[in-house]
């Protein structure tokens, strides 16, 4: 958007921001997994530029049938003559992301046997790298199997691009739709960093208090997983508030509608970032903010939560805070995209919700800043998102294989 802009004074024409940061995580989420961005965030052709609407279409063809009552009987007759029809009735879009990541994993596996005799410092430790590697803790067996890994490689694509896209797009969504909010977290950004190459992962980032307050209410308002997500009562049964759940029984809470509780947040509507610091003089107190955190997972909790957690706040902190420092950004003027309308239907007609299928129309200037910044460059700064790889010491198989801090770095 830098290069789409020079001036510090004129407004760029108008850019589809959604679409931006779809191509800037999955560009970040190929590097991390693959060990090679697909560069679809560059201007120019590119046939990968594709792909985020194919995940898209692909979650959409497959979604209803994972969540079928009948879903048991589908996989029974898979093998028995269903996978043909599946074959017949699977939409272009989604075979062109299953070619994707078949393409992408046999590229990296490829790679996996030709660094295997380079040593360790040499190698691209990626997550691939991980989960290749990884062995089962009792046999030492190798804990994936390449099918395995293919699997595990979509999973990782899906579940680490299209969410941080969304989250990401709200949050400019609704930063970009309340000037004097924008101001106060521009400010806190550009009094707390230099130049937007001092923004890295670390104390400077992570005291950006309202900048976090921001993230959290961004991603409150757009659950990126806006469905329940369904878990299954084990034996035993459970006892959730006045009920008992026997053994078998899906339950889950829906994020969306757990977001938009009046009773939890009042206001709940309304983008308040200060809701989550507490302030005497806006009388937000300690407990406060306690019993909304209880009740706010946008990452899910427990097991089989989030393993992108820490990964994904990062890339967040880093993503708006350099955004802010190098651009200031603007709503099109006149434009509405990017809320509700009445075309998108029911449930999604306010035009001051983010809405999930829109698309953000912003336009750009660069900052003074970001000017000076040009000659740093030169010189040899490089923008890097520094993030760790933290092999899980456990291989549980069932479960993934890693988890990810932010902080160490991955080559
Ligand atoms: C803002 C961004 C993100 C949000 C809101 C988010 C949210 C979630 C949620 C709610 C789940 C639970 C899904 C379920 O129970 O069905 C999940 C699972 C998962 N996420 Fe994320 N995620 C984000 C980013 C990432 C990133 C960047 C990665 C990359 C490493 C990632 C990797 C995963 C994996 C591997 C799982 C499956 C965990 C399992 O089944 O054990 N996520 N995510």
């Amino acid at each position: 958007m830098m290069e789409e802009n020079d001036s510090t004074t004129q407004w760029s024409a108008p850019v589809d921001f959604s679409e931006r940061v779809d191509t800037l995580a999955f560009d970040i989420m190929g590097d991390l997994s693959f060990g090679k961005s697909f560069d679809i965030k560059e201007p120019g052709e590119n046939p990968l530029k594709e792909v985020p609407h194919c995940i898209a279409e692909y979650m959409q063809f497959y979604y209803p049938m994972c969540r079928s009552p009948l879903l048991n009987l589908l996989v029974w007759l898979k093998p028995r003559g269903l996978d043909r029809l599946f074959e017949m009735a699977t939409p272009p879009p989604v075979d062109r992301y299953t070619h994707f990541v078949h393409s992408s994993v046999t590229d990296r596996i490829a790679l996996q046997k030709t660094q295997a005799s380079k040593p360790e410092p040499e190698q691209r430790l990626d997550m691939f790298y991980f989960l290749a590697e990884a062995r089962d803790p009792d046999t030492a067996a190798v804990a994936y199997e390449e099918d395995e890994l293919r699997a595990e490689s979509s999973l990782l694509i899906i579940d680490g691009s299209d969410t941080t896209a969304i989250s990401l797009s709200g949050i400019f969504f609704y930063l970009t739709g309340d000037p004097g909010r924008y101001e106060k977290l521009v400010t806190e950004i550009r009094t707390t960093f230099e130049s937007a190459e001092d923004i890295v992962h670390g104390p400077g980032l992570l005291g950006c208090d309202y900048l976090r307050a921001c993230i959290d209410e961004g991603m409150r308002l757009t659950p990126a997983g806006p469905s329940e997500l369904p878990r299954e009562v084990l034996p035993g049964g459970i006892q959730i508030k006045w009920e008992h759940y026997p053994a078998g029984t899906i339950v889950g809470t829906v994020p969306w509608a757990m977001s938009r509780s009046p009773e939890m947040y009042g206001d709940a509507e309304m983008f308040k970032p200060e809701r989550w610091i507490v302030n005497e003089s806006t009388r937000v107190t300690k407990e406060m903010v306690a019993t909304m955190r209880a009740g706010f997972h946008p990452f899910l909790s427990g097991t089989y939560s989030c393993l992108g957690k820490n990964l994904a706040t990062a890339e967040m902190l880093i993503t708006v805070a350099r955004t802010l420092h190098r651009l200031d950004l603007r709503r099109a003027q006149g434009s509405t995209l990017g809320g509700g309308s009445p075309e998108l239907g029911w449930g999604a007609t306010d035009p001051k919700t983010a809405s999930v299928r829109g698309c953000l129309h912003i336009t750009a200037k660069r900052t003074r800043g970001a000017v000076q910044e040009e000659g740093l460059r030169s010189l040899g700064a490089r923008d890097t998102l520094t993030l760790v790889l933290i092999r899980h010491h456990c291989a549980g198989k069932e479960h993934g294989l890693f988890t990810l801090f932010a902080g160490t770095e991955l080559r």
